[in-house]
């Protein structure tokens, strides 16, 4: 693939996350219908179906021969092509719902499964993450890198807790009082896709979750990537988009973290 096709890609992808964050911006503190989906917590509000409809509208249009893969509506299109749009039409819905401003729309494009090129953009910050494959990583058009933080002690890193957490042994408590320990601090911001684009951007030096799908993740792998960091599985293996969980550093306390996130397994099940 050439960098003009990657660039044209890019191009599309920041597109059709502008019109869905012009969405986000319409109903932000202005919502009227906020449902309940799988848990009590899990919600869905009319501005993650309609940044969603605009989003899906745009690149069938675009790229009628790809499969896009969405949080609300699933595959659709083209299930056989090496092409896949991945896409958060609203990534911190809880946030939204309490106007707290990390909300983003998450939108990436992934060959054979592999991410390559990312947009996290948030609307109300007027932030846009853009990275595509071979090409770095900017926010706001600038070139961003991971921060070159090389001990835990010295880090601050972020997390979060699936919804299924009440129902669940696998509740991420433990690994999070356990990091807490060991570094400045650990963030729960409540949107995943601007935790790792956070981590690109060097504002954080680490974060894990458990419980995520490719849409939350898609777009920010590339983004660390792209910025000079590391994303792996919690073993530190290459990460399968649909694995659910993710380990994201700037790199240089990796293998730090991994260790941590081991220790506070075993301290669980001992
Ligand atoms: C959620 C957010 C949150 C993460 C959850 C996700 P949603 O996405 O990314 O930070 O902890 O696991 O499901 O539901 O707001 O799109
Ligand atoms: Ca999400
Ligand atoms: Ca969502």
């Amino acid at each position: 693939m050439t960098d003009h096709q990657i660039k044209e890609f890019l191009h599309i992808a920041t597109h059709v996350a502008e019109e869905g964050g012009k969405i986000l911006t319409k109903y932000w503190g202005n919502l009227s219908h906020i449902q309940r989906k799988s848990f009590a917590w899990d919600l869905v509000t009319e501005a993650d179906k309609e940044s969603e409809e605009i989003i899906l509208q745009l690149l069938s249009e675009k790229y009628p021969s790809h499969t896009i893969l969405s949080e609300e509506s699933g595959l659709t299109q083209a299930k056989e092509s090496k092409y896949c749009w991945v896409v958060d039409p609203l990534d911190g819905t809880t946030n939204y719902t309490h106007q707290y401003p990390m909300v983003s729309v998450s939108v990436a494009l992934t060959f054979q499964g592999e991410p390559i090129v990312g947009v996290v953009y948030n609307p109300i910050l007027n932030e846009m993450f853009q990275a595509g494959r071979g090409l770095g990583s900017t926010l706001n058009q600038q070139s961003i890198h991971v921060s070159k933080i090389s001990s835990l002690e010295n880090s601050l890193l972020a997390t979060g807790f699936a919804y299924d957490r009440a129902k669940t042994v696998d509740t991420n408590y433990p690994e999070f009082c356990h990091l807490t320990h060991h570094s400045q601090g650990v963030r729960r911001g409540g949107s995943a896709a601007i935790d790792l684009a956070y981590v690109a951007a060097g504002r954080l030096d680490g974060y894990w979750e458990r419980g995520l799908h490719p849409w939350d993740i898609a777009a920010g792998i590339i983004l660390i990537e792209e910025a000079g960091g590391k994303v792996t599985s919690y073993e530190g293996n290459h990460l399968v988009l649909e694995s659910g969980r993710l380990m994201a550093s700037n790199g240089h306390i990796h293998q730090k973290i991994i260790q941590e996130l081991k220790s506070a397994h075993e301290k669980k099940t001992s």
